[in-house]
């Protein structure tokens, strides 16, 4: 079932602006409290909702997404902040921009909000974003989970029934790309959610990352509840319960959206 909205770009927007005003921006100001004139880019930006909040409180923003309709929409909601000079939008690839030359050591937030499951090699992102940094530089993500029962964003199937199981996802690829096959999904959806399968991050996968390519963590967050289905479904926020949060593993199947804030190891 594509909720409405998937297809109303101007729905989807004020989500994102609702969410980080509410959620994202008060989890990054643990570690910011005072974020005028800070330095700041979303990677994967969409409609640039999630910039706009910052862009009031006076950031000056770069976002940075592959799809070109996408950040076109973004110019359109935002154009008073690229008039002004707050804000450039960038319409590529993170892998193929030479972000180094012009950003290096640049940002004092880099923010990935349900971007980093979509993005291939993790782990080389995750390095990499190290470089643009400034010193006192921190990365923020939010991310679905892969094993949560809706890791696999199979809320994007036209089937209702589909749209709606629990953990399908989790069927080795040949059986879930039948079965997205059986119940008619169209070939661009099998081909975003084998994408998604192909990409999908757990927590412990994450948090593996992140020691390894000499971060730490200075902010942690799970959610039982997402905070954004409060904007789409009407449902309320609710953190996840503190001793499941405690379990490796048992937690990435009960968690639906994971917040945290990163910094180099110096
Ligand atoms: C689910 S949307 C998230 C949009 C927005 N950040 C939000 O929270 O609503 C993920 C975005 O990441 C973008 N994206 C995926 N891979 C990317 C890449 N390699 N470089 C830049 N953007 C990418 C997609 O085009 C998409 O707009």
């Amino acid at each position: 079932m594509s909720l409405e909205h998937h297809k109303d770009a101007s729905l989807r927007f004020q989500q994102q602006v609702d969410n980080s005003r509410d959620y994202v921006i008060p989890f990054i100001q643990q570690e910011f409290p005072e974020l005028r004139g800070l330095r700041v880019m979303e990677v994967g930006c969409g409609e640039g909702g999630v910039l706009a909040p910052l862009l009031e409180k006076g950031c000056n923003c770069v976002g940075v997404d592959l799809v070109p309709y996408r950040i076109e929409l973004a110019r359109n909601f935002l154009g008073q902040y690229s008039q002004n000079g707050q804000l450039r939008l960038i319409a590529k690839n993170i892998y193929d921009v030479d972000f180094l030359g012009e950003f290096r050591n640049s940002f004092d937030i880099i923010i990935l909000k349900d971007a980093i499951e979509h993005i291939p090699d993790q782990e080389k992102i995750i390095g990499h974003l190290k470089q643009l940094l400034s010193p006192r530089g921190q990365v923020y993500f939010g991310f679905p989970p892969w094993y949560m029962p809706h890791g696999g964003h199979q809320q994007i199937c036209e089937n209702k029934f589909l749209s709606m199981v629990p953990y399908i996802h989790l069927l080795p690829r040949p059986l879930y790309k039948g079965v997205l096959r059986i119940f008619g999904e169209k070939q661009d959806t099998i081909i975003d959610l084998m994408d998604v399968k192909s990409t999908g991050i757990s927590i412990e996968r994450f948090e593996r990352i992140v020691k390894r390519q000499q971060y730490k963590i200075t902010q942690r967050r799970f959610y039982l509840i997402n905070p954004i289905y409060k904007y789409k479904f009407g449902v309320n926020a609710r953190k996840q319960w503190g001793p499941i949060a405690a379990i490796p593993y048992v937690r990435d199947f009960l968690t639906t959206c994971v917040y945290y804030m990163i910094k180099p190891e110096q």
